[in-house]
């Protein structure tokens, strides 16, 4: 696997007699790849039918010959304002009935056919002109599909394709009735066109009603990707690409992932950090200029489980950003971690965001590798840190790991419909499990429900699988590695409605949850020997062994033979009692590691990553403060 460095251009915000230095300068610094375009669609078609190629041919021909291979975007994101003469009701609407308007960008809806054939359209311009273009040597499609909340719309657009997706999948009201039990508050439907989107609702809409929708809106977010594969494909060998945003878990990845080549997605660790992730105070203080420790590493494990094991980092952080509550400067170092960090995690490419910080528009306060005067930022001196030490380091292949955590976008939103508890988040959920496996030093091989299989794995876990499919079940059934599920897993159908037998049904572990608890912030359940459990808690009943008690008597962890069922939510504590009772049970071997030290192992090498803000003594080696070290395995 071939390790390379590029970066985010927009020729576009800069007079052209900058380019030339621009490109020669990024290779100077170690970086061969270059994307550019994605938001350029003003540009490129600035007046209906009429085109502008020549800027966009000039800037491909300096930066390939400054020796630059070059990402080019399809500007799907940032449809211009004229478009929107054309198709007045292309804007994605939200949960208020308003009209999200034109002024920043990803002002569409994904199911208005008028502006994906547009763009589809565009992609097949851009294709016939560069497609065979050997300078273009991969493409993106779109940007961030729902990122700024845009997979979900309300609009005219999405109704009338709800209503198709719903008559094709139930072919008649009587099966749709049946499946989201309508019968309950009369809410039963004589044909499809009565059917509305599942917002103003007086009190909440049905959750099977919710439930389809959210489906439907994935499919609608693939279906447009796949309008541009389509388009694409036909005129071009380069690989296909779509750079996806961390933690936007609104549409499924793997099924968009399913007609590219290779995922990519954007790394934002300090943003991250401050935006989007739970944690104490003393944790968002801890790592305020590093990211949380475990962020980036999920993020790149997903990844790594949609193509084949083909995947980038599209954006990288190179400095502070602007969108972020708060947005510190990164520590020295960190930009060379994250970028290393990808690399032993698999990344073929990191990416950083952007070459120079643009002095006008949304994003002037986001640094760039360079700043707005053309002078370097800190940036620039790690990625030339990295690409020198690329040079030097052999490359590195992936191994399985000895861990599976498997994840499912599907159950994010059964829980976002149906919640219980205002704290029973999945991303949240899972995210503390891969916590735990890092805590102990496992690296971890993140799967989709419907993986193919569970061989060579020691321990899987599938906290909080909504509905677990029978092929998973039969390969949990197939390994001797235990497994870990609940809570909340495999008890509801897909309508999400309660099945009967109730949950978790699994052959073999006689474990029915007969009652569920959710737990306001404050309060917990004591376990025996330690832990608690917090947010969540099961009564489980049946003849499988109990592997851990609450102080009550009540089962936390029910077990028979390999597969495990976890009752509740459990705390820091009580998950690393967890893992190491399951870890005993195999011969997975447990490395705990001091606070904010982490590992990766790939075939070779051991990485090992300090994402403290001071030095750390382990093993005999000194890390330093954001430090990074390897050695062969
Ligand atoms: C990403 C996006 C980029 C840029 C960046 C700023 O979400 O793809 O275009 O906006 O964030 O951090």
């Amino acid at each position: 696997m071939k390790r390379a460095l590029g970066v985010c251009y927009y020729p576009e915000h800069w007079p052209q007699d900058m380019w030339a230095q621009d490109a020669a300068n990024m290779g100077a610094a170690g970086i061969t790849w270059v994307r550019i375009g994605e938001f350029a669609w003003s540009r490129i078609e600035p007046k209906p039918g009429v085109f502008d190629w020549d800027w966009l041919d000039q800037a491909i021909d300096v930066l390939a010959q400054a020796g630059l291979k070059i990402v080019l975007g399809t500007p799907s994101a940032t449809p211009p304002r004229w478009m929107l003469d054309q198709f007045p009701d292309m804007l994605a609407v939200d949960e208020r009935d308003q009209p999200r308007k034109f002024g920043s960008r990803r002002h569409y809806c994904h199911s208005h056919i008028g502006y994906r054939d547009a763009a589809a359209a565009m992609a097949a311009k851009m294709g016939a002109r560069y497609g065979h273009d050997p300078r273009i040597a991969a493409w993106q499609i779109d940007n961030e599909y729902g990122c700024h909340d845009t997979v979900i719309s309300y609009s005219d657009a999405a109704r009338v394709a709800f209503r198709n997706w719903l008559a094709q999948k139930y072919q008649s009201t009587s099966a749709l009735n049946r499946a989201w039990g309508n019968v309950f508050w009369s809410m039963e439907y004589d044909t499809f066109d009565q059917i509305d989107l599942p917002n103003l609702t007086v009190t909440q809409a049905n959750p099977s009603h919710e439930m389809a929708f959210r489906r439907f809106s994935s499919d609608q977010v693939v279906a447009w990707n796949a309008a541009q594969v389509a388009a694409l494909r036909p005129l071009t060998d380069a690989p296909l690409i779509h750079n996806y945003m961390g933690r936007v878990l609104d549409f499924d990845h793997f099924a968009v992932a399913r007609d590219l080549d290779i995922a990519s997605w954007d790394s934002y660790p300090i943003g991250f950090l401050s935006d989007r992730l739970e944690g104490t105070p003393e944790h968002k203080a801890r790592y305020l200029q590093q990211g949380d420790p475990d962020m980036q590493a999920f993020h790149h494990d997903l990844y790594r489980a949609m193509n084949a094991g083909r995947w980038w980092v599209m954006e990288q952080q190179p400095g502070p950003v602007n969108w972020a509550p708060y947005n510190p400067a990164p520590l020295p170092g960190m930009v060379r971690l994250w970028s290393w960090e990808a690399f032993a995690h698999g990344a073929e490419v990191v990416s950083y965001f952007r070459w120079r910080q643009a002095p006008i528009a949304q994003e002037q306060m986001h640094a760039g590798l360079m700043r707005p005067d053309d002078v370097a930022a800190p940036g620039l001196g790690e990625c030339t840190a990295v690409a020198q030490e690329m040079a030097q380091m052999p490359e590195v292949q992936n191994a399985q790991s000895p861990v599976a955590l498997i994840f499912d976008y599907a159950s994010d939103w059964a829980w976002k419909v149906l919640p219980q508890g205002a704290d029973f988040d999945y991303f949240r959920l899972i995210f503390e499990a891969y916590r735990a496996l890092r805590r102990q030093g496992l690296s971890v091989d993140i799967l989709p429900p419907d993986c193919s299989g569970l061989s060579g794995y020691q321990l899987v876990l599938a906290p909080g699988l909504a509905t677990m499919p029978q092929s998973l079940i039969d390969a949990m059934a197939q390994t001797t590695a235990p497994c870990l599920i609940g809570p909340r897993s495999n008890c509801v159908t897909d309508e999400l409605s309660i099945p009967l037998p109730m949950g978790p049904a699994l052959p073999g572990l006689d474990t029915t949850v007969a009652r569920v608890e959710s737990l306001p912030p404050g309060t917990s359940r004591a376990v025996e020997g330690g832990g608690t459990l917090v947010h969540w808690a099961e009564d489980v009943t049946g003849t499988a062994d109990t592997l851990f008690k609450g102080n009550d008597g009540a089962t936390i962890v029910a077990a028979h033979n390999n597969l495990h069922y976890l009752a509740g939510w459990p705390d820091d504590a009580l998950w690393d009692r967890i893992i190491l009772t399951l870890a005993q049970k195999t011969d997975l071997i447990l490395t705990p590691l001091p606070d904010g030290l982490r590992l990766r192992d790939t075939a070779t090498h051991r990485f090992v990553f300090n994402y403290n803000p001071g030095p750390v003594q382990w093993q005999g080696h000194e890390i330093a403060a954001a430090g990074v070290k390897w050695w062969p395995l």
